[in-house]
């Protein structure tokens, strides 16, 4: 990875994001660690030799223009970035008020168009770099939840979209998909011990993601290695979206099969 410039994360005050700052960090990159919690960017950047922390909406063009304004002043222009603030809503469709179905599009997808607005100029500026957006297997597939699943789905393609209109100016844009993963998101249904099980039923690796498994990828993405990719989306789910889940008909289907031969 060129460790030159700075690598700024979002929603690096916790799970996935933070786990990317490590990493990055870990990597020799001088880390701007950004959260709408400060004390928990503060606390991200500790952990981190030589990061420092911003506390910034994703949502508010200002907070975000001071923070990757200073960020740049403080570490050179941005070499990485990785987009990972994002919440979310569990309600249907029907249940969802229209100010509950914006603010998970303002924070998940326009929050994303915010960072980059700020960050591509001075990227450009320094020669070129690599962005990561944290995406979801909810933008690929149904995940029950409309504002979030349309949010995500938002990601994938503002990714696709930006891969030619980055590349003049030498910046790869890829995407990380997770799968069901340990952290502030959904701590509360993992707790729920119903939803932990199905979970892991549901994931053929046979247990819940970490979200170092997810900055592992955005590591990779980020890095030299990926040198040749860029628009693309990298599924990093433990295989939930790769098969139907038949459950114990799985094993029923398997054994007709066997009593076949
Ligand atoms: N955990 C999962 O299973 C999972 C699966 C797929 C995708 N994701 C995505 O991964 C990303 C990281 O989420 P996580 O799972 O680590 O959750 P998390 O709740 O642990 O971390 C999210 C961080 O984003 C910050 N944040 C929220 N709104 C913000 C805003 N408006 N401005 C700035 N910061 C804000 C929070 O303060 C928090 O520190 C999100 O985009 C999420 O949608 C998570």
């Amino acid at each position: 990875m060129d460790t030159a410039g700075c690598a700024i994360v979002t929603g690096a005050g916790s799970g996935i994001g933070r786990a990317c700052a490590r990493r990055l960090g870990a990597a020799g990159l001088a880390v701007a660690a950004l959260d709408a919690n400060g004390e928990a960017a503060a606390e991200t950047a500790a952990a981190v030799p030589g990061a420092a922390a911003f506390t910034a909406d994703v949502t508010d063009e200002t907070q975000v223009a001071t923070a990757v304004g200073e960020a740049t002043a403080r570490f050179g222009s941005p070499k990485v970035l990785v987009n990972a603030a994002g919440i979310i809503v569990r309600k249907t469709l029907r249940e969802s008020t229209v100010e509950e179905w914006r603010r998970v599009l303002d924070v998940n997808l326009t929050g994303y168009f915010v960072v980059l607005r700020e960050v591509i100029p001075r990227m450009a500026a320094g020669g070129g770099g690599s962005i990561v957006q944290i995406a979801s297997i909810a933008g690929h597939t149904g995940y029950g939840f409309s504002s979030y699943t349309a949010a995500k789905g938002g990601v994938l393609a503002l990714t696709r979209q930006l891969a030619a209109e980055l590349a003049v100016d030498g910046i790869r844009i890829n995407s990380v998909s997770p799968g069901v993963v340990h952290s502030g998101l959904n701590r509360d249904t993992l707790s729920t011990p119903e939803i932990h099980a199905a979970t892991v039923a549901n994931t053929p690796v046979g247990r819940i993601g970490e979200p170092d498994d997810i900055a592992a990828a955005v590591a990779f993405l980020a890095g030299p290695d990926a040198g040749y990719i860029t628009g693309t989306d990298l599924v990093a789910d433990g295989g939930m979206i790769s098969t139907i889940h038949w459950g114990e008909a799985g094993a029923q289907l398997h054994s007709f099969h066997a009593r076949e031969q």
